[in-house]
């Protein structure tokens, strides 16, 4: 890897920092969907993540005893803007401007995510959250308001973290919040979450004028199960719905016909405009790469999309997520040749074991090693082909929330003991650690 390549690790507010009534937080969509009975496991909640809120000063250092040279992290907008718009909450923004400063002292470059799925519930309750267009205003003043605070130090923004997940998995499919199942709502919320990443971008270059910005997708290749015509189809279409649907309308402006078509919905509702302002000019794409899928045609027809093929003897994560390495590469020398993104950077990767604590106190986490190091060698193979790959954040510093899954899935490099808080490295973090300081 270059010598300047961005080695660091990511987290997510709702996932890390407990303290969600504090200072003022307001209550997002997560904590409601944590409250509601049989959507998330074990009925866990954003209490007590990794205390994060109270512990930071800690969890920053032990980020320089790891070596990272960059952190992503992102920020609540409840604890902003407890009403979702208007009024705002300077405690909130306080947190994170110690937590800037905090890594700055520590020589840690903040990537900082406007959003990552802990939308204000007053804005489900007022407008549909995503479903309603009057969010995508209400994030871009939101980023304004965020970036006037931090923008003097932090230098690199990620809008949104995967809209298709805020979009298919909370407003299509129901396993996320706000748990809602339709898909004409979840083509409304891409085209609105888009819009908001798309305001958002001039306010962030308004109030941080040298700074870098850009969008997290996550993206994923489809494969056909066997080389017929008709499996072919159907990956193409699953390519078109998990990676299309939101790279075209980011780079070319538009949004794919047969994905919309496939979908039997009604296009989302575009004003004037609104093409233009999703494809404002970004200076990197941030790809979360954790699986591919392999389809083929559903016998009967019906779905267009086909059928997930699970794949015989591949090996799983503790997510049950098939372990396809050589998928990292295909990937980014796919998104640099049809989208030609300036700067990539791989803003999650990363894998979930059944990790325990040994009587001598170690975390013998050799498949998270192994897992980690076969997906960096793709990467540095990418960057062997041409793809602008500058920086790479394994999901995740530590064990945290991992949504509907609740604390039972572990990715962090770190462990934690959520009943005291204990941070554990685990034997992946040392390996990682080594690598960093070389
Ligand atoms: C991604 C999310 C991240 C984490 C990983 C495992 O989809 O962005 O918060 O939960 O999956």
């Amino acid at each position: 890897m270059p010598a300047d390549f961005l080695w660091g690790a990511a987290t997510a507010s709702f996932q890390i920092e407990g303290a969600t009534r504090e200072d003022g937080r307001g209550e997002s969509i997560w904590d409601r969907f944590c409250a509601t009975p049989g959507k998330v496991k074990n009925g866990d909640t954003g209490e007590p993540a990794c205390d994060h809120y109270h512990r930071y000063p800690r969890d920053v250092t032990m980020m320089k005893e790891l070596g990272l040279r960059a952190y992503r992290f992102s920020i609540a907008w409840p604890r902003i803007l407890l009403e979702g718009t208007g009024r705002v909450e300077e405690k909130g923004l306080d947190f994170y401007d110690r937590l800037v400063d905090e890594l700055l002292a520590a020589g840690i470059r903040p990537f900082a995510t406007l959003y990552h799925w802990d939308l204000p519930q007053i804005l489900q309750d007022r407008w549909g959250g995503w479903a309603g267009r009057d969010t995508a205003e209400a994030f871009a003043a939101y980023a304004d308001v965020v970036s006037r605070r931090l923008g003097d130090r932090v230098k690199d923004w990620v809008t949104l973290n995967e809209p298709w997940c805020s979009a298919w998995l909370g407003y299509g499919w129901g396993q996320h919040a706000p748990g809602l199942r339709d898909p004409q709502l979840a083509i409304t919320a891409t085209h609105h979450l888009l819009l908001g990443h798309g305001y958002a971008v001039p306010a962030l270059r308004r109030n941080s004028p040298d700074a870098r910005v850009g969008v997290t997708l996550n993206l994923a290749p489809a494969h056909p199960a066997t080389d017929s015509a008709e499996d072919g189809a159907v990956a193409r279409l699953s390519d078109g719905l998990s990676n299309r649907l939101y790279l075209d309308p980011i780079f070319k402006g538009s949004y794919p016909a047969d994905v919309i078509d496939g979908l039997g919905v009604s296009g989302p509702s575009i004003r004037p405009g609104d093409m233009e302002a999703i494809r404002a000019p970004i200076d990197f794409l941030g790809v979360n790469y954790y699986m591919r899928f392999v389809v083929k045609a559903d016998p009967t027809g019906r779905n267009p999309f086909g059928e997930h093929v699970r794949v015989e003897g591949a090996e799983r994560t503790a997510m049950d997520w098939e372990i396809y390495p050589e998928g990292l590469r295909e990937l980014l020398a796919r998104v640099h040749r049809d989208y030609a993104p300036a700067v990539m950077y791989v803003t999650e990767n990363g894998a979930a074991f059944d990790d325990v604590v040994g009587p001598d106190g170690r975390v013998r986490d050799e498949r998270r090693r192994a897992y980690l190091e076969a997906h960096f060698a793709q990467a540095a193979r990418a960057i062997a082909d041409g793809a602008p790959l500058q920086g790479y954040f394994v999901w995740s510093l530590m064990d945290n929330f991992e949504w509907a899954e609740g604390y039972d899935r572990r990715f962090g490099l770190v462990y934690v003991d959520y009943d005291t808080q204990e941070r554990t490295v685990k034997d992946s973090g040392r390996w990682y650690a080594a690598m960093l300081h070389g």
